[in-house]
């Protein structure tokens, strides 16, 4: 035999364990298995305590019968004395082929032994069985008083008659037994019952999970509800909410990767050609002419790839959320700063409005100011020549309010909602883009579990208002 050490062997009843409490079929047969032993163990007390009683009762009353017998024997002599013959039937009546042995007492109510024998126990009380101990021997007796003819008015005799177990014990044993198969066969028959109902019960669910697990990797079509019972059918009908989410982000997935393939691919194509071109040039100033179109195509590559790789930074999941404390007013005040050169290069006023109080919120800083730089950005972008672009930062109730407006040609209200897609231009835009930007601040301002509306500013023209949780 092999001898197996202890810590593997725990190991084992872990994992049965665990498999246990993991399995729904191996716990809800657990439960019916527990629930039929506790019902055994009642009835298997139960039934010992009727069966006892009732043999108890049997032989009281046999114990009863014959005390009567002996009692009805009892005479009273010339001299006064009581005398008694024992009827043999008295005797006889416990004799059921046990082998139990029957003793007897009769005295007078002043105490003198008529017959039987003097050492007795007597019972407490009249009429009522007992278990006693005789000699060695443990006996059920009874004791009955009885007056006798030919005696004065108290001369009454009292009789003890007690048997040993035998036959008692028995009887009990024959009622316990067959009680307690009766009642074992209906319980076990409706544990039988319950466990092929939990097992029918059951093969839907089993059905669903194979039906799950079969699926390729590719397959998101959703499941029919009706293959499991009504209270399992909300489960599935979120198995294919989910799967259709799935299915709608990677069709998104995809098209983006397209998207930015092809906004890739037309500017690199334009860089080749121009490089061609500016290689072919033999006159100083077209050279020149060429290397500027390279280096203006360039820019906007370069330009396409950091919106990207920003636009994939914003997305949930991708940085670990940070919580910096960041002040509204002090952020857009530094991307004014940076973005200041340009519009002084479009002749545009570039102003900020701040209320006295800090506007603090919290959130990712980086992403913040990459939101805002996004927005002036476009303000500056879209606005002709000589317009005005305005930054403001306030509170409005608990939100801390942030908005950019310009004077600009604005955005058609039917298009307000599209504008927010990946890589979507309005047809007509001149100035280069990507088409990036307002989804980097969609993504930026939903992280931060704010939201951003678009409206128009009070001289014609954008205004962007962002609204974020105030700290
Ligand atoms: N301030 C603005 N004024 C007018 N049109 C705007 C403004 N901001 C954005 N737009 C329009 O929304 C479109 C999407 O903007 P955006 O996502 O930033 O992409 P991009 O600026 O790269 O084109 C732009 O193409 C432009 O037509
Ligand atoms: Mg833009």
């Amino acid at each position: 035999m092999r001898n197996e050490d202890a810590p593997a062997r725990k190991g084992r009843m872990s994992r049965a364990v665990s498999a246990l409490t993991s399995s729904l079929r191996a716990q809800l047969f657990a439960w019916v298995v527990l629930t039929l032993i506790g019902a055994i163990c009642v009835n298997l007390y139960l039934s010992f305590r009727t069966a006892d009683a009732t043999a108890n009762l049997v032989t009281d009353r046999t114990l009863l019968a014959s005390a009567r017998v002996i009692a009805e024997a009892a005479r009273v002599d010339a001299s006064g004395t009581v005398q008694i013959d024992i009827p043999p039937a008295a005797l006889e009546m416990f004799d059921t082929g046990y082998g139990d042995r029957v003793f007897y007492q009769v005295v007078t109510a002043w105490g003198n032994l008529v017959a039987g024998f003097p050492d007795l126990p007597r019972p407490k009380r009249d009429m009522i069985g007992e278990d006693r101990t005789f000699r060695t021997d443990g006996i059920r007796m009874l004791m009955l008083s009885q007056p006798v003819v030919g005696l004065d008015q108290h001369g009454t005799i009292s009789v003890a008659v007690a048997v040993t177990h035998n036959s008692q014990y028995a009887m009990r044993r024959r009622l316990w037994l067959s009680d307690f198969t009766k009642q074992l066969a209906l319980v076990l028959l409706a544990g039988l019952v319950t466990i092929i109902g939990l097992q029918r019960g059951l093969t839907p669910v089993l059905r669903l999970r194979d039906a799950v697990r079969e699926r390729g990797r590719q397959r998101l079509d959703p499941l029919d509800p009706h293959m499991v019972q009504n209270e399992l059918r909300p489960l599935v009908h979120a198995l294919n909410d989910h799967m259709e989410r799935v299915q709608n982000q990677m069709a998104a997935q995809r098209r983006f990767v397209s998207n930015a393939a092809h906004q890739l691919r037309t500017p690199l194509a334009l860089i080749s050609t121009q490089a061609s071109v500016a290689a072919r040039e033999t006159d100083d100033r077209s050279r020149d002419e060429a290397l500027t179109a390279l280096r203006s195509s360039t820019r906007q590559v370069t330009r396409l790839a950091s919106q990207l790789l920003t636009l994939s930074r914003a997305e949930p999941g991708s940085r670990r959320p940070r919580n910096d404390t960041i002040d509204l007013a002090q952020t857009a005040r530094r991307v004014l700063e940076t973005l200041a050169e340009e519009a002084l290069r479009r002749n545009i006023d570039l102003g900020l409005e701040t209320s006295e109080t800090p506007v603090r919120i919290e959130g990712d800083g980086t992403m913040l100011r990459e939101m805002l730089v996004n927005l002036v950005d476009n303000a500056l972008r879209y606005t002709q020549a000589g317009g005005r672009v305005t930054v403001g930062v306030g509170h409005e109730g608990d939100a801390a309010l942030l908005w950019v407006e310009d004077n600009g040609p604005g955005i058609p209200e039917a298009e307000r909602a599209q504008v927010f897609e990946r890589f979507y231009r309005i047809i007509g835009t001149e100035p280069e883009g990507s088409g990036l930007g307002l989804a980097i601040v969609r993504e930026v301002v939903d992280g931060a579990g704010g939201s951003v509306t678009l409206g128009d500013a009070a001289g014609g023209g954008l205004l962007v208002s962002v609204r974020l949780p105030a700290v």
